[in-house]
């Protein structure tokens, strides 16, 4: 199969829509990540995105409507703060959990009561979703650990040949995932952190909790149980005070005939002059927009890629943090303050 890399015209929309009618997967642009999608009301095309992706059969997937579109019938009841949620961060990098009426294919939520439902903001993901009219069932269109994508040269180099069409929307904006938000209870709780913070939650539904599975507990958001993100190379990961460690393992390694490389906030950079460095820059949105792009380039230019954990905490650094401690595979902590 060849896989095409088009733009959002008419004429490929219309294309798109006929795939995704025929029960084909087709990758698109979010201001978030890409993502893989699939009509949610089929069974067939929904198993066909866990197949391409080798993606466990427990991780289940969210549903992408249009900010038109009516989603009463696919959910089972709402609290209070969930419409208020809605109208002020829809359409946008927030998903939000409800319980489910069973509508869409029972794979969506792998055997869960509820359905995660996302509006994504970019505009070439609305006129996609607007333009097929569907529930469209999709993950983030990479490979299942490795690296989430942020162009459509990314969904290219894992999907090459796999899959009809990539709806190419140019670079994320965001660069990170959005934030999971279960909204079953009497208060909403970050399931996965992202974009829309614990902060802007919270000035609108009055509180908001973060989920962190207790030991031995299976997640509520059963994704975050995977190591994910990952960079296909060797990796280590030091904090800010271990410079000095970082920089003797950097210089070993290439004593050793290795490239090692680190990955870093701006400011570290600059007192690593001389050594190879990928710049996460110096803020938490400049540092989600760059950091998957930058963990695929350090799996092709190095072999040993070095994290240094960026200083700074809360706002979009939860979500972060997060991503970079699940890429480097770091025991994620809570962090609640
Ligand atoms: O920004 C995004 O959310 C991107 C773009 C493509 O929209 N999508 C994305 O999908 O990141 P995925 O499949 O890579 O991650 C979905 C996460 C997983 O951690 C999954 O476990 C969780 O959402 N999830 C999905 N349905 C759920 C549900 N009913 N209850 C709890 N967690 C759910
Ligand atoms: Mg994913």
């Amino acid at each position: 199969m060849e896989t095409q890399i088009l733009s959002c015209s008419c004429e490929w929309l219309e294309l798109a829509r006929r795939y995704i009618e025929e029960g084909e997967v087709v990758a698109f642009h979010t201001e978030t990540v890409y993502g893989l999608g699939a009509n949610a009301l089929s069974d067939e095309a929904v198993l066909k995105i866990f197949e391409l992706k080798g993606r466990p059969a427990d991780n289940p997937l969210i549903v992408h409507v249009h900010r038109e579109y009516d989603i009463s019938p696919l959910i089972d009841g709402e609290p209070p703060y969930a419409a208020a949620l809605r109208r002020a961060f829809l359409p946008g990098p927030l998903t939000m959990v409800y319980p489910s009426t069973g509508k869409v294919s029972k794979y969506v939520s792998c055997g869960l009561n509820t359905l995660a439902i996302r509006v994504p903001s970019s505009p070439t993901a609305q006129e996609f979703l607007k333009c097929v009219d569907l529930p469209i069932a999709a993950p983030s269109a990479n490979l299942s650990k490795h690296v989430s994508p942020v162009t459509a040269r990314h969904v290219y180099d894992d999907f090459n040949g796999k899959i009809p069409l990539i709806l190419d929307g140019g670079a994320c904006s965001g660069g990170i995932e959005s934030t999971v938000l279960d909204c079953t209870g009497k208060v909403p709780q970050i399931l996965r952190e992202g974009l829309v913070t614990r902060e802007m939650i919270s000035s609108v539904a009055g509180e908001c909790g973060v989920y962190h599975a207790q030991n031995g507990e299976k997640p509520k958001s059963p994704g975050m149980a995977y190591k994910h993100y990952s960079p296909r190379c060797r990796t280590a990961f030091f904090n800010e005070n271990e410079l000095n460690e970082a920089v003797s393992l950097y210089k070993e390694a290439e004593k050793e005939g290795e490239t090692p490389c680190f990955l870093c906030e701006s400011d570290v950079c600059a007192q690593l002059f001389g050594f190879r460095t990928l710049d996460l820059g110096g803020t938490g949105e400049v540092m989600a927009q760059r950091l998957y792009d930058l963990l695929r380039k350090g799996e092709k230019v190095a072999t040993l890629l070095i994290g240094i954990e960026p200083k700074q905490k809360g706002g979009v650094m939860a979500g972060v943090r997060n991503r970079m401690h699940r890429a480097f595979g770091v025991e994620h902590g809570t962090e609640e303050s």
